[in-house]
């Protein structure tokens, strides 16, 4: 009988599930560059980009830190988000109701990517991979300012004139 897997192994799985995870969102996340309408929102997800980038080169040192070969492993959960994601992009919205759905889609990638990232850490830290550990924080960090900076741009405005746009559309069918 085979030994049963550690949560190394499931660690690992892990990290290889997260490679995937950003190297298709590094792939998603020009279409949504184009697609955006408000100058700060592109900027904002061209800079989350180049992000995503370093979190790719990030994770190929996280495997050689631990002497593991660069490898992915399809992520399920982050094709779905995306795929739901391209499906608003398709849609007849106006402009200021697409820049709100692509925050949307944008943050829906970025707490899935949280919620991967913060169970690394905590699992590195467990296993005193420190410096594993740390790198995997940094880009935790990132994702969760990145976050924050989209929460900031719907509540700055980009909500707000999405519902000006709504209003005349919901009076007239009182
Ligand atoms: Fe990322």
């Amino acid at each position: 009988m085979p030994t049963p897997g550690t949560l190394h192994d499931a660690f690992l799985d892990e990290l290889r599930d997260a490679y995937d995870a950003e190297l298709q969102v590094t792939k998603a996340l020009p279409t949504m560059v184009k697609a955006a309408t408000s100058p700060k929102l592109k900027a904002a997800l061209e800079a989350h980009l180049k992000e995503t980038h370093r979190q790719v080169a990030r994770l190929e040192k996280a495997f050689g830190k631990l002497d593991q070969k660069v490898q992915g492993k399809h992520c399920d959960g982050m094709a779905g988000i995306l795929k739901e994601g391209k499906a608003v992009m398709e849609e007849d919205l106006d402009k200021t109701a697409l820049d709100a759905c692509l925050i949307a889609s944008a943050q829906r990638v970025e707490h899935y990517e949280m919620a991967a990232y913060g169970t690394l850490v905590a699992w590195a830290r467990s296993m005193a991979h420190q410096e594993v550990a740390d790198l995997l924080e940094e880009t935790l960090n990132e994702e969760k300012s990145a976050d924050s900076r989209l929460s900031l741009l719907a509540r700055d405005g980009i909500n707000k004139k999405a519902s000006a746009a709504a209003a005349p559309m919901a009076s007239s069918t009182r």
